[in-house]
């Protein structure tokens, strides 16, 4: 077994402060090719040195075994913000809990949301800006409509949506700012309460009837779990499709011969998005710790050490992708990480491909001759633990 490489000089993890602007494909690309495995010492943040991955199968490897590699991390710093977490949970607790809310989030069951839901703030929001002729399309567009269809989803009152959204922010930043955390995660559990109650005596068909009554081998949620939920949903289903969204648009902004091509050809909308997910995912990192002293890729790994999985890495494997620095939407399909892998796969991937490929083709239909506005530099996608361009200048034909 070789030692993991000990933070090469050249592997320079941002400080949490910078992180919105980081750029780190070109240091994980180096990882690849010279040491997958990297420890760092710890820091104020993280005090345990800490073991990353970099390659396609150490990530698989890491998130489909989950008992060498518990998820309870992702507890320990969120849970005094958003209660019980089902991506902090292990196990038969974490199968019992998904099990009874994965079958709202079923293709099935999302497909009914389309229509309505979905298209319809779709073309509020392209209402209120095709007609401009430019605009930016992160801050009028993609940063509004995924919060927007899952407070619809959740049956909060759409004129409530901004308020729910600045509580998720809150509770998100909640590990760096304690005091708004925390009373943004009571405000929102006070604010849900009356709704619970509601829906507990009389269904309206929304997630959170479901929810209440939903039951697996007779089981129902407790309050606590049905709250830690209820908490996660934005931070885990809004932020992460926003992002998304604006990279599959940055794409296309910067390959104008690809937009003539999917204008017209809209079949290829959905490899359209897998690429964008394989290319740039939003969320390029997932933590574990290693609950035995254990081995990745050959490396020796202590029992007790987190262990970063850059799933962005992983989707760069060279020895899975050709030029994978690249976007190309015609390359074969094959499966990415973006989702994650093993028991905490996202549970809201078919939501947010049905999203995305809504949300793509409405931008098509509505905002025809679309192309980046000149006036501004070209969109890039940064990030370190979130992935997405900032802005999106364009103009197209009101
Ligand atoms: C492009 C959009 C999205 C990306 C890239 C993404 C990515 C991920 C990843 C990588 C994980 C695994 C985390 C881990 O293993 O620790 C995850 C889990 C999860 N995602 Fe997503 N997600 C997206 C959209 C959504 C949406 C729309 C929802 C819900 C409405 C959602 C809800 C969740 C939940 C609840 C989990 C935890 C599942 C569990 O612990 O069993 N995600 N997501």
């Amino acid at each position: 077994m070789s030692p993991p490489n000990v933070s090469p000089d050249w592997y320079n993890p941002p400080p949490y402060d910078q992180w919105e602007d980081a750029q780190p494909h070109p240091m994980w690309a180096q990882a690849r090719s010279e040491c997958p495995i990297i420890e760092t010492p710890g820091n104020e943040w993280a005090p345990d040195p800490t073991f990353s991955t970099h390659t396609f199968a150490d990530a698989d490897r890491v998130m489909r075994d989950s008992e060498t590699f518990t998820a309870t991390i992702n507890g320990e710093s969120m849970a005094p913000f958003m209660g019980e977490l089902m991506l902090g949970m292990d196990g038969d607790e974490h199968r019992r809990y998904r099990g009874i809310v994965a079958q709202a989030f079923k293709r099935s069951a999302i497909e009914r949301w389309k229509p309505e839901l979905i298209d319809g703030v779709l073309t509020r929001l392209l209402d209120e800006l095709a007609p401009a002729g430019r605009g930016d399309l992160v801050a009028s567009l993609t940063s509004k409509y995924p919060v927007q269809v899952i407070c619809g989803i959740v049956g909060v009152p759409m004129e409530d949506h901004e308020q729910f959204n600045e509580w998720a922010d809150q509770i998100n930043h909640g590990p760096l700012r304690p005091d708004p955390g925390m009373a943004a995660s009571a405000a929102m559990v006070e604010y849900l309460e009356p709704l619970v109650e509601a829906r507990r005596a009389e269904p309206t068909g929304d997630l959170l009837s479901e929810l209440v009554h939903a039951e697996v081998d007779g089981e129902r949620l407790t309050d606590g779990k049905l709250y830690g939920f209820l908490r996660l949903l934005l931070p885990a289903g809004a932020e992460t499709t926003y992002r998304l969204f604006g990279s599959c648009l940055s794409g296309l902004l910067t390959h104008p011969e690809v937009m003539d091509r999917v204008v017209e050809d809209r079949s290829l909308v959905a490899p359209l998005i897998e690429e964008t997910l394989r290319w740039d995912s939003s969320v390029p990192m997932v933590s574990r710790r290693a609950t035995v002293d254990t081995e990745i890729g050959g490396c020796p790994v202590r029992s007790g050490s987190p262990v970063t999985v850059f799933a962005g890495s992983a989707n760069h494997d060279e020895s899975r992708w050709a030029d994978p620095a690249a976007w190309d939407i015609d390359r074969e399909p094959q499966a990415h990480m973006a989702f994650g892998t093993g028991a905490h796969q996202c549970l809201g991937m078919h939501l947010a491909r049905v999203e995305l490929d809504a949300g793509i083709n409405a931008v098509l239909d509505r905002l025809p001759d679309l192309r980046l506005d000149e006036a501004f530099p070209p969109p890039v996608v940064t990030g370190y633990a979130f992935r997405g361009p900032k802005t999106l200048p364009a103009t197209w034909s009101p």
